[in-house]
């Protein structure tokens, strides 16, 4: 029987007041917007990110350390990431919540013969072991806790081939592998584990990996132009904003009994394949 009264209907104004969140890569791009979205709706953030500067000005922009603070940390390494959890958890008291957000494309190479090794790794060390060092730090203050939300960036090429670069690929495919089975150890403790999974926006990230054909002219318009045209979902452009949005429902308890899943982001278009025109 629902217990849902009046004075539920409505959802809080500020969904994560009194939360602590730590976001890798919080100084740019999509891991800003969750940054900005979550001081909006009351946590206490961490950003831990490599680029100092960014990650600074951010900070002060909203109101300094009392509310958003930086610790810089690579996330391939686990003294890093151990760092910043400990930072987050000494400045506000604990973490509720983990975005992993930092990553990397890697670089254009497509064809398989000429991949380099020493690129695969790179990924996979950001895109992958970042996530597990994310995991299991925020897992030890989360489990005695009883609760918490650990939330991954994934991609529409966790789930479909064909998008990015083998690297990428195959490091998106494994950070949701990863989110189910750490769901699966952490849900006995209350705590849930989930993905995010966009379709592409105009970021440092997108801007560093452009495919040829949109390199020249006026690279914003042919990117979202392009991505429009390849788009399933019309009269709507993804914005690093729904992204937060997204986030921001996985880590709120609106979403309490959610984990182990991969929210896509991709207006359906990972679901569908416009290829033999059916609609089109
Ligand atoms: N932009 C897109 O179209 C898109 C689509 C799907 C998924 N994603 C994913 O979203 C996430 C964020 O990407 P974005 O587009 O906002 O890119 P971005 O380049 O704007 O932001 C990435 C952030 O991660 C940080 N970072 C990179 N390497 C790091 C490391 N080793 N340690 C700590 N921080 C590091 C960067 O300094 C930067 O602040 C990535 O995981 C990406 O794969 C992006």
């Amino acid at each position: 029987m629902s217990t849902i009264t009046d004075a539920q209907v409505s959802v809080p104004a500020q969904r994560l007041l009194g939360k602590v969140a730590l976001v890798t890569g919080g100084g740019s791009g999509i891991g800003e917007s969750i940054t900005r979205l979550f001081h909006i709706h009351g946590a206490k953030v961490c950003i831990a990110d490599i680029q100092d500067n960014l990650a600074k000005q951010l900070s002060e922009s909203l109101g300094g350390e009392a509310n958003v603070s930086f610790y810089h940390c690579d996330v391939t390494s686990e003294d890093d990431v151990r760092g910043a959890v400990d930072f987050a958890v000494e400045k506000y008291g604990t973490l509720d919540i983990i975005v992993n957000n930092a990553g990397t494309f890697g670089s254009i190479c497509p064809d398989i013969r000429d991949a380099s090794l020493s690129e695969f790794d790179k990924v996979f060390s950001i895109n992958v072991k970042g996530v597990f060092n994310g995991m299991k730090h925020a897992a030890r203050i989360m489990i005695p806790k009883k609760k918490g939300s650990i939330i991954t960036i994934a991609s529409i090429a966790s789930t479909t081939g064909g998008i990015g670069m083998h690297p990428y690929t195959g490091s998106k495919h494994a950070v949701v592998g990863l989110t189910k089975s750490v769901a699966a150890e952490l849900g006995k403790h209350g705590i849930r584990a989930n993905c995010v999974s966009p379709y592409a926006i105009l970021t440092a990230l997108t801007l560093a990996n452009l495919p040829e054909a949109l390199r020249y002219g006026d690279v914003a318009a042919g990117f979202r132009n392009f991505m429009r045209a390849n788009a399933n979902l019309q009269g709507v452009e993804l914005t690093t904003d729904d992204v937060a949005n997204a986030v921001l429902f996985l880590a709120s308890d609106e979403s309490r009994y959610i984990s182990g899943d991969n929210l896509m982001v991709d207006g359906g278009f990972t679901n569908v394949n416009h290829s033999l025109g059916v609609f089109r």
